[in-house]
């Protein structure tokens, strides 16, 4: 990295004179600073009386733009070439019952050399959208999902997928939509948002959750990406499932206690009412299932642990006999007051000789949406990145700066941007051989002037804050889950 950082400083040399439309002074800045927030009209208080996901960044954005001659500030790396692009729920319509109800929009700047070329927002053209409904209409499934959750790119394919159907194919020339994607007509459950790469082989391993039986079925799909094996997995009710990990030999399942009630998911569908149709259950417990990588449901041996919830795992990987898996752990979820809580780092180990489970927690900072260098996912890893939330907000979620986290040492640091910018989740992009010797991308809101960047960080210094942001002219609300594709 020390030939890279040398590189930099010569390149942000040369930003200064040539900077658009903001401060390349700013390069290299202390922590707490922020590249370069121009001075506007700061958005109205929050209202308690809408959706939070109404407000401020959540907000959802009315027209999709193509927009090139994008101004630079500070010094984006030249070996940035490739598409960044982020899923995330932005309503056709304009009004959503929930954050997680939208439409699927994507959203991508295309890079050649560290130039930005374009930046795109293109609703997923679901049923949903192509038929103006506005919403679901009946359950979720099949190509009848929102697609709204994440973003990847396996097998040449670029796939939003959205956790209740089937993935969405995109061009990454213009992301426009292809369409629904089986996998051929083999996919006969829905795919989560969460499917894991393995490092060693290219191969995608993900499952499905259903609201009726099959409750989970896992799949394996090829390096080219035929989907080859599935195998359903025994649990006893329709539970969200966001995530799930691997390692290079297991798939660690989460069966955590936030049901699926089918009355509710009726009202949803009907409009009679806007809540999610999930349940904090704590009776119904909480558990972990180990099996073999490309194992079968047979196989699965579960843990009890006590009732929490979980959206996303950072890692997984094996340490001996033990499955080590770094998650960020909820108190609970969606209580008859509360869908979405404040989660904190945890490390949960699962001797896999005696099943016996421990759980480490790693501190009470408020973190969530990981990354980590996807090289090594499975992998023993070091590295972690996270999206802080701002406890202090007036409103009930509000996103704050990076933070990353030494998982051997338990060390932390962050970027904390000046007030009124939020950043997003991060993707890495490798830069060097080393993990973690790359680039952090994600879009941030600066609601100074009422408009995002896409902010580009070292990765191996957070603290240190951007080197270089592409400005945008538009806002891009608060969203999910994105990925990097190499040109
Ligand atoms: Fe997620």
């Amino acid at each position: 990295m020390l030939e890279r950082r040398q590189f930099l400083g010569l390149l942000a040399a040369a930003a200064a004179a040539t900077a658009v439309g903001g401060c390349a002074s700013e390069v290299g800045a202390p922590p707490g600073t922020t590249v370069g927030a121009t001075p506007g009209t700061p958005p109205p208080p929050f209202d308690p009386s809408r959706g939070y996901w109404m407000q401020g960044g959540f907000a959802p954005v009315a027209e999709e733009v193509t927009l090139t001659d994008l101004p630079v500030r500070g010094a984006l790396p030249s070996t940035l070439s490739g598409l960044y692009v982020r899923n995330g729920s932005n309503p056709k319509v304009g009004d959503s019952p929930h954050w997680f109800l939208g439409d699927g929009m994507v959203h991508g700047v295309q890079f050649e050399g560290g130039r930005p070329v374009w930046y795109r927002n293109r609703w997923v053209r679901t049923p949903f959208v192509e038929e103006g409904l506005g919403g679901l209409d009946a359950p979720p499934g099949g190509a009848r999902n929102q697609s709204n959750v994440s973003i990847g790119w396996h097998g040449g394919r670029l796939l939003t997928m959205g956790e209740v159907g089937w993935p969405y194919e995109l061009s990454p020339e213009d992301l426009s939509t292809v369409g629904a994607h089986d996998f051929a007509g083999k996919l006969t459950t829905a795919m989560t948002a969460h499917p894991k790469i393995d490092p060693a082989t290219g191969e995608l391993h993900f499952f499905g959750y259903g609201f009726v039986p099959p409750f989970l079925t896992y799949h394996v799909a090829d390096a080219s990406g035929a989907l080859v094996h599935s195998s359903e997995i025994p649990i006893q009710a329709s539970t969200m499932i966001h995530d799930f990990a691997i390692t290079d030999r297991d798939v660690v399942f989460w069966d955590l206690p936030v049901l699926f009630d089918l009355q509710a998911g009726i009202q949803m569908v009907t409009g009679a009412t806007g809540a999610m149709p999930y349940r904090w259950t704590p009776a119904n417990g909480a558990r972990l299932g180990v099996m073999p990588l490309g194992g079968t449901g047979e196989q699965i041996r579960w843990v009890e642990i006590d009732p929490c919830y979980v959206f996303h795992g950072t890692n997984a990987f094996r340490d001996g006999d033990d499955v080590v898996l770094d998650v960020c752990r909820l108190e609970h979820a969606f209580t008859e007051t509360e869908d979405l809580g404040v989660s904190t780092p945890h490390r949960w180990r699962i001797d896999t000789s005696t099943m016996a489970f421990t759980d480490e927690p790693r501190g009470d900072l408020p973190m969530d949406l990981p990354a980590i260098d996807r090289r090594v996912a499975g992998r023993p890893y070091r590295h972690g990145w996270y999206v802080e939330v701002d406890e202090a907000a007036a409103q009930p979620l509000e996103l704050a700066g990076i933070r990353w986290m030494d998982h051997d040492s338990g060390e932390t640091a962050a970027w904390r941007p000046d007030a009124g910018v939020h950043a997003n989740e991060v993707v890495f992009v490798p830069e060097d051989d080393g993990e973690g010797e790359g680039w952090l991308l994600t879009y941030a809101y600066d609601a100074n002037r009422g408009a995002s960047d896409l902010v580009v960080l070292d990765a191996t210094d957070v603290a240190a804050g951007p080197v270089g942001a592409v400005e945008l002219p538009v806002r891009v609300p608060y969203g999910f889950h994105g990925t990097w594709v190499p040109a």
